[in-house]
């Protein structure tokens, strides 16, 4: 197996809950990430998928410490990072780098394309010395497939896809081995969603690079991804190759996401039973007792409420294609319905 180039283990970010103007007092919590655990091998793709506000952009923001997490340990190389300050962390920052979701709002309007993409210099003059710059940002402006001679221009002379571009070539200027996308695409028209994910896959493995991706779309997701995890309320609760989670889920709520992607094929889809999930997700701030996903699970039982299920491989699959870990009491493979029933 590829080494291990981050590591993230038991990961928590509470955001404090305050009351009283003058004289602030704790009052609760916002649990957006609740002890989220993964492994990234060098030159891998991990997608993360899940409902809006289950903490996705949370766990992004802690890996490009952008957010100090609350508890658990993020190592890079085998080193504890959130541990690291000054210098250290300072060359380990240099390493994982960000793209964002808007390109519209990540771009600051009034700085010209090669200010931007060669920002990051400022902060790392070792990467390109003053004389160098132009070149190497127009260098980067090439690899992503833009015209260098671009380089005095504003972003708003760019369409949405050409921006996401320029965020990407940013995100490339130090040269790191980690990226952190967190839902690159999800702004952009789907004609030129494509264009971006190939581009993104392209330097993937022209530069040895390992993604974090973000996504809602499990579509993308797959296209892109080498393994899964899919979150729910601040929590992994299934992890695995694509083929374990697209073909073999046994986790109640990855079911519930994947019976609601469109499927082209009509025999496919004949196949397929649509589970749709009553009620909203619980709020963050007041998560369910045991498992987080048991207001919603149609095989909750008593069991749910009492003990939190652990992320790991379940006794019934521990070898064949279902085998990977799911954070579920009852995890099941979901029957496809018997042949004779469908005609
Ligand atoms: N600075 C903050 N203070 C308080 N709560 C926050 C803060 N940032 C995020 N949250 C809350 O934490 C939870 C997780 O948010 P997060 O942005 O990580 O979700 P997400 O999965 O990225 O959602 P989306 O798909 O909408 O981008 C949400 O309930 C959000 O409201
Ligand atoms: S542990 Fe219980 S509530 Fe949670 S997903 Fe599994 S069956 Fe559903
Ligand atoms: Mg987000």
């Amino acid at each position: 197996m590829a080494e291990t180039i981050l590591e993230v283990k038991d990961l928590v970010k509470h955001y404090p809950l305050t009351q009283g103007v003058l004289f602030k007092k704790q009052v609760g919590a916002v649990k957006a990430v609740d002890g989220v655990s993964f492994g990234l091998g060098r030159g891998e793709t991990l997608g993360i998928v899940g409902e809006s506000g289950c903490g996705k952009s949370t766990v992004a923001k802690m890996l490009v410490h952008l957010e100090r997490p609350t508890a658990g340990a993020i190592s890079y190389k085998g080193e504890d990072i959130t541990k690291l300050s000054g210098r250290a962390l300072k060359a380990v920052r240099r390493n994982i780098q960000m793209v964002f979701q808007d390109p519209y709002t990540s771009l600051n309007p009034r700085m010209t394309v090669g200010d931007i993409i060669g920002e990051p210099y400022d902060i790392h003059p070792e990467v390109a010395p003053k004389g160098d710059r132009r070149r190497r940002v127009q260098e980067l402006l090439d690899v992503v497939g833009l015209n260098p001679e671009y380089i005095n221009r504003y972003p708003h002379q760019f369409s949405g896809g050409q921006r996401q571009r320029i965020g990407i070539a940013r995100g490339l200027a130090l040269r790191p081995e980690v990226i952190v996308a967190d839902e690159p695409v999800s702004a952009l028209d789907v004609s030129v969603q494509a264009q971006v994910i190939n581009l993104l896959a392209r330097l993937q493995s022209e530069f040895d690079l390992s993604y974090v991706f973000i996504a809602h779309d499990l579509s993308i997701v797959r296209h892109i991804s080498d393994r899964v995890g899919v979150m729910y309320l601040g929590r992994v609760v299934e992890i695995g190759t694509d083929t374990q989670i697209y073909d073999h889920p046994t986790h109640p709520y990855t079911q519930a996401l994947l019976s609601a992607v469109p499927v082209p094929d009509p025999q496919a889809r004949a196949h397929r039973e649509r589970i749709i999930l009553t009620g909203d997700v619980p709020s963050p701030a007041d998560p369910p007792s045991g498992c987080p996903f048991r207001t919603r699970c149609w095989k909750a039982q008593q069991r749910c409420a009492d003990e939190v299920p652990l992320l790991a491989v379940p006794q019934a699959f521990s070898s064949g294609p279902a085998a990977h870990p799911s954070a579920c009491h009852f995890a099941g493979e979901i029957q496809p319905p018997r042949a004779d029933s469908l005609r």
